[in-house]
């Protein structure tokens, strides 16, 4: 079999898994053209929350990071994630806003699109698959990876299957959490592969430390790439290391031969960075920690619940509202956990705990029960849904979102030059998810300094800020943040 691909996710979910987005691209730069020397299948340098923590924390236009960096790595094809109709936000955007940025992203030099929704609802890929083929490029259709009664290995491959006839170039397997067994891996990629005939890639976090042990087993079943990151931005809530993953192959007819001996120098400057970035890193990243599996979910939402609970006054009760989440997926039709609904699960949990079940609903829990974000993989609890419809007067949503939604770039543009900014359609796609960040950033002031997130640091770029929910129960104020998980 032909030596497995690896894919490098250092410049992109390295650093927003271990260090919350944070790293600069002044400090990607010096490193830069020898990751491109190396021979990767990919290099991962964009998309995820790298372009609100630009906008929003390190005062930098993401598209003059790409420009940058694709400058000094033009040889290796870089790669984007990217959530479906919701772009880099939370929320379905109208298709003319997707297809400008797609197009946008095109231009400034991005190959690789790997598109997912967080409900699976191929429904919300469709408009990027054709952007991104249309712009000539690679559209990566993503299975995110969950564990629930609905979702079996033989749904698993009907998407796959699913995703090569809407046009994909490849498929992703994205476990977002790092919850896949080294078994469940191999068989899942074994399957893929008899069925499909375009390539398939693996993604994961060892989280709980299954990471490398379900890499091994999906590429000694056939799995044609894996995502891996570099010391210090791997293992523990990131990719596993590049280094281990050789040596794990050492003796394997797929074991990649990579021209090393630039690794050293590449290491130095990243334990470097990872320094400079103290105020984010926490050892509770670092570490695997198997509890994910016990309670099925994302790691950096682990963390920041710890935080989150803290502030509510809950930390007591941080059991009983993890045992919790498991109950408010399935009310909620099995959704993955994965943003924005890793978040907008976690905080219903805690709602539930709180206050009762159901007696207190999130506005992005009712939206999900409406279908608003896509079809939810199995049925909304007949229950919780009449409560729903009850307070909201609505119905679910049968058609895709999006197409309820006007076209918004001539609005976009409008607002621009009104503001008297550059009505490039770069700016209007950043001005549709991010105004106020995009604001600061075209008028050259400094975003304001971020504060050490206190117990949240693998809690992504974008956090808090738009998702802030100040509840009224029977007179008294409560303060709700959902913050990011990836
Ligand atoms: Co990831």
């Amino acid at each position: 079999m032909k030596p497995v691909i690896f894919n490098n996710t250092v410049l992109r979910d390295g650093h927003q898994s271990l260090a919350a987005t944070r790293m600069s691209t002044e400090q990607m730069i010096p490193i830069t053209p020898a990751l491109d020397a190396i021979g990767f299948g990919a290099l991962e340098t964009w998309g995820g929350a790298t372009i609100d923590s630009c906008l929003r924390y390190l005062g930098e236009n993401p598209f003059d990071r790409l420009d940058t960096l694709k400058k000094l790595a033009p040889k290796t094809p870089h790669m984007m994630l990217l959530r479906g109709q919701n772009i880099v936000q939370y929320t379905s955007f109208p298709d003319d806003v997707v297809e400008a940025f797609v197009a946008c992203a095109a231009k400034h030099g991005m190959n690789i699109f790997r598109i997912f929704d967080a409900l699976n609802d191929t429904r919300n890929l469709i408009t990027c698959i054709k952007a991104v083929k249309k712009a000539g490029q690679h559209a990566q259709g993503t299975i995110c990876y969950t564990t629930s009664p609905v979702h079996t290995l033989e749904a698993f491959v009907a998407m796959g299957l699913e995703l090569e006839k809407l046009g994909c170039d490849s498929i992703c397997i994205k476990d977002m959490a790092g919850l896949i067994s080294p078994s469940t891996a191999g068989a899942l990629v074994k399957q893929l592969k008899a069925k499909v005939k375009i390539p398939v890639v693996i993604h994961t976090h060892n989280t709980a430390g299954l990471g490398g042990a379900a890499y091994y087993a999906a590429i000694e079943n056939g799995v044609d790439a894996v995502d891996c990151s570099m010391v210090p931005f791997a293992n523990g809530t990131g990719q596993p290391d590049i280094m281990m993953m050789l040596a794990m192959l050492d003796r394997s007819d797929r074991r990649p031969n990579y021209d090393t001996s630039s690794f050293p120098k590449i290491r130095e400057h990243l334990e470097k960075v990872y320094d400079e970035l103290s105020a984010f890193t926490s050892p509770n990243n670092e570490k695997t920690d198997a509890d994910i599996l016990q309670w099925q979910v994302p790691g950096g939402m682990l963390s920041n619940f710890r935080n989150q609970l803290k502030e509510q006054g809950m930390s007591d009760r941080y059991e009983e509202v993890l045992a919790e989440i498991p109950y408010v997926r399935e009310a909620l039709g099995w959704i993955p956990l994965v943003t924005p609904t890793s978040q907008i699960v976690g905080t219903q949990a805690m709602l539930n705990v709180k206050f009762g079940r159901w007696k207190m609903i999130s506005q992005p829990a009712m939206d999900i029960a409406l279908n608003k974000y896509g079809r939810t993989p199995g049925p909304v609890d007949p229950e919780v849904l009449a409560e729903v419809i009850k307070r909201t007067g609505q119905q679910p949503v049968q058609v895709r979102n999006a197409d309820l939604l006007e076209p918004r770039m001539p609005k976009l543009k409008a607002e621009l030059k009104a503001k008297g900014f550059d009505d490039s359609d770069e700016n209007a796609v950043l001005w549709a998810m991010f105004p106020l960040e995009l604001e600061i950033v075209l008028k050259g002031e400094k975003p304001a300094a971020p504060a050490k997130p206190a117990a949240a640091p693998s809690a992504a770029a974008s956090a808090a800020v738009g998702r802030k929910y100040v509840l009224n129960i029977d007179g008294a104020l409560h303060s709700v943040t959902v913050e990011e998980a990836k």
